[in-house]
């Protein structure tokens, strides 16, 4: 594992005057006079910080040895004349075609055996020492070369790490694979326990018997699946590790980051434990155009980026600012939506707003990919709205280094997510977000904001505290949970949550294991529900009529405080508790046994916002996005992007930091109002 030095860099904070501003910039796409009226256009927009050379190795270095910085060296000189700082990267997300040909043992290969090629990008192994060792060259080149450079203000390391490419099955990674297990466990007895080997004869006498969990018959050991995701999210971490200790040793003051793509979308990688390598989060995100709430679901991908940034401001390093080229259908974003977009982002905590990319590839597979300037040039309405977003950015100055505020905790774990969609298990169909991103969309609905924390985070500060599919807990989570109802929170803990322990063995006695005391339930059967099969909440209740799906248990009320909220109806079910509360302590602990329809979730939401004592960000009219960040000092913003078609009203008193002047009260259709409040 690579060693770091303890020498703390400086903040990029304090390198960029304001909200940060810009995007990607590939010059090497472009002829010297194109480069100069980019500088002349960043100027424009207000741009001042773009990541530079994610992908230029090839020109940088286009034989094995040989360097060609000049054209790097004038981009970054000018860059600093115009005050525009750069995120420099190391240009290892895309190695040349001299260094695979020489060493092709550094492709990745997939669980088929596949052996992926180089044409496009991301073409390489993290475990393979040589391409370590050639990454870590042309990254020490650059910090040699630019370590004392004006423009230089963060390392951007490689690229979106474990994009494309997610898991490593080669023999090289087997090898490492092998390693880390044997640092993990100590010795084969205790992975054969972990593993459960005693099963379909899977014992293993010596750690070099073990192999990726490649294409098999049929459903692999479920402890091998899940150490090799581990190990695969450690792996692309350890190859971040091996790239910043050389920049740690060449530029201590520097800081450093990588693009995490935390979204609903990528599962593999354990974001949190990341978080404790990056000098600031970074997070790109992309909508997906065909998504009618996508706007919901940036706020789930930006509240989950705060949530790993443990509540500090982090860096929306790529977004778009209109089309993007690898959905199925490509549809550009409506007038106004990028800066409500990137506003979103902001109020959920994003000093940074940045875009893929600063000028629109001619060529290549991107070419097609919206940019802050457009194949159409100046006379576009993107950069008429990308010059609007740097101005009113500038105007935003006051929020930066402010925190988002919430009184909502979920409870976040790549694990569960990892554990609980592994195959053979009760249902196919409960999928770990699921559940969750409806609490979220009710939460967003009713302009309460969320944070989003890991099982053994500090709860203290939270009123009420969701638990979805927490699958797979350990004691620790499972102890501060409860312990979070002791002290006052309401917990709700849904179904398929504490089932097993770390090592995916199930907690015995009843489910779930892991809750069952703290809930005063017990469960002895599962009864998943069918595609398409719903079940229906007792009349009387608190979802009363309510449908559910995907889920439903046999559960069993085992403790006389527990109340029950709601009963499911019909045969086999009939009058079995679906939701249940059982004060604990001067908190709560709910329990929910079905995925319930939206409105189901909206009711029990407001039940517990109200036990709970929390309430919306501010009064709104429906379709207004609230979210609420604070100084220290106590200045306060509130942040209401109107989403619908119709002007808005939203009661708060305040300057208006966009509009200018005092608040008037109304947030026209598809507009943003920024208040600094009273
Ligand atoms: C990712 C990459 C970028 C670019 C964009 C396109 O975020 O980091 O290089 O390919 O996707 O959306």
């Amino acid at each position: 594992m690579p060693t770091l030095s303890s020498s703390s860099p400086a903040s990029v904070w304090d390198s960029v005057d304001g909200i940060a501003f810009g995007g990607d910039y590939n010059p090497e796409q472009w002829p010297r006079d194109v480069r100069l009226e980019d500088i002349e256009l960043m100027k424009e927009a207000g741009v001042n910080l773009l990541s530079v050379g994610i992908f230029s190795w090839g020109l940088l270095e286009p034989r094995e040895g040989e360097y060609d910085f000049e054209w790097l060296d004038e981009v970054m000189d000018n860059l600093a004349a115009a005050g525009i700082k750069v995120a420099l990267a190391t240009a290892t997300a895309a190695p040349p075609a001299w260094l695979v040909r020489k060493h092709p043992e550094i492709l990745p290969v997939t669980e088929d055996g596949t052996v992926l090629e180089r044409g496009s990008r991301r073409h390489y192994s993290p475990s393979s020492a040589v391409y370590r060792r050639y990454a870590a060259g042309i990254t020490r080149s650059l910090a040699e070369r630019y370590k004392s450079h004006p423009a230089l203000a963060l390392w951007h390391v490689d690229n979106e790490l474990g994009c494309h490419v997610t898991a490593f099955y080669g023999e090289e990674d087997a090898a490492a694979f092998r390693r880390w297990l044997e640092r993990r466990y100590g010795s084969i007895e205790e992975l054969n326990e972990a593993w459960g080997t005693a099963f379909w004869s899977q014992h293993y006498d010596t750690f070099e018997e073990i192999i990726p969990p490649r294409l098999a018959p049929t459903s692999l050991n479920p402890g091998q699946q899940l150490d090799f995701m581990r190990f695969n999210s450690w792996a692309l971490k350890d190859y971040y590790r091996s790239l910043l200790a050389v920049l740690r040793e060449v530029t201590p003051g520097i800081p450093a980051t990588t693009n995490l793509m935390a979204s609903s979308a990528t599962k593999l990688l354990d974001y949190f434990d990341w978080a404790k390598d990056l000098d600031v989060i970074a997070n790109d995100h992309y909508l997906v155009a065909a998504d009618p709430e996508r706007e919901i679901e940036l706020a789930f991908s930006a509240d989950l980026t705060r949530g790993i940034a443990s509540g500090s401001p982090w860096m929306l390093m790529e977004h778009s600012t209109s089309a993007v080229n690898w959905q199925p259908h490509n549809r550009p974003k409506m007038p106004g939506e990028m800066l409500r977009n990137s506003l979103a982002h902001m109020a959920r905590g994003a000093d940074a707003v940045m875009f893929f990319q600063w000028r629109q590839s001619k060529s290549g597979s991107e070419k097609f990919h919206s940019a802050m300037v457009p194949h159409g040039g100046r006379n576009t309405r993107i950069w008429r709205e990308v010059v609007e977003l740097g101005s009113v950015l500038g105007r935003l100055a006051p929020v930066k280094g402010s925190r988002v505020e919430s009184r909502v905790a979920i409870v976040f774990d790549y694990e569960s997510w990892w554990a609980s969609e592994l195959d053979s298990h009760p249902s196919q169909d409960v999928r770990y977000l699921e559940l969750m991103r409806g609490f979220h969309r009710a939460m967003y609905l009713r302009g309460v904001t969320i944070d989003f924390v890991n099982p053994a985070a500090d709860l203290s500060g939270y009123d009420l505290v969701l638990v979805c599919t927490l699958y797979s807990a350990t004691d620790a989570a499972a102890a501060n949970i409860a312990a979070a109802a002791e002290a006052g929170a309401t917990v709700l803990v849904s179904y398929f949550s504490g089932i097993v322990d770390e090592h995916d063995h199930v907690r015995l006695g009843g489910y779930p294991g892991a809750f069952r005391e703290l809930l005063g339930i017990r469960t002895e059967e599962f009864h998943p529900l069918l595609p398409g099969e719903s079940v229906t909440l007792g009349s009387g209740s608190l979802v009363a009529g309510r449908k559910g799906s995907v889920w439903s248990e046999h559960v069993q009320v085992v403790d006389g405080t527990t109340e029950v909220l709601a009963s499911f109806t019909g045969y086999p079910l009939d009058g079995v508790p679906a939701v249940t509360r059982r004060p604990v302590g001067t908190g709560s602990a709910w329990y929910l046994a079905t995925l319930l329809d939206a409105e189901g979730i909206d009711a029990l939401v407001g039940r517990l916002l109200n036990e709970a004592g929390v309430v919306a960000s501010a009064e709104a009219s429906a379709g207004v996005e609230l979210v609420r960040r604070s100084h220290a000092d106590g200045r306060r913003f509130l942040f209401a992007i109107n989403h619908g078609s119709r002007d808005a009203t939203v009661k708060v008193d305040g300057e208006d930091l966009l509009g200018g002047g005092r608040f008037g009260g109304v947030v026209p259709a598809g507009a943003v109002a920024v208040v600094a409040e009273d």
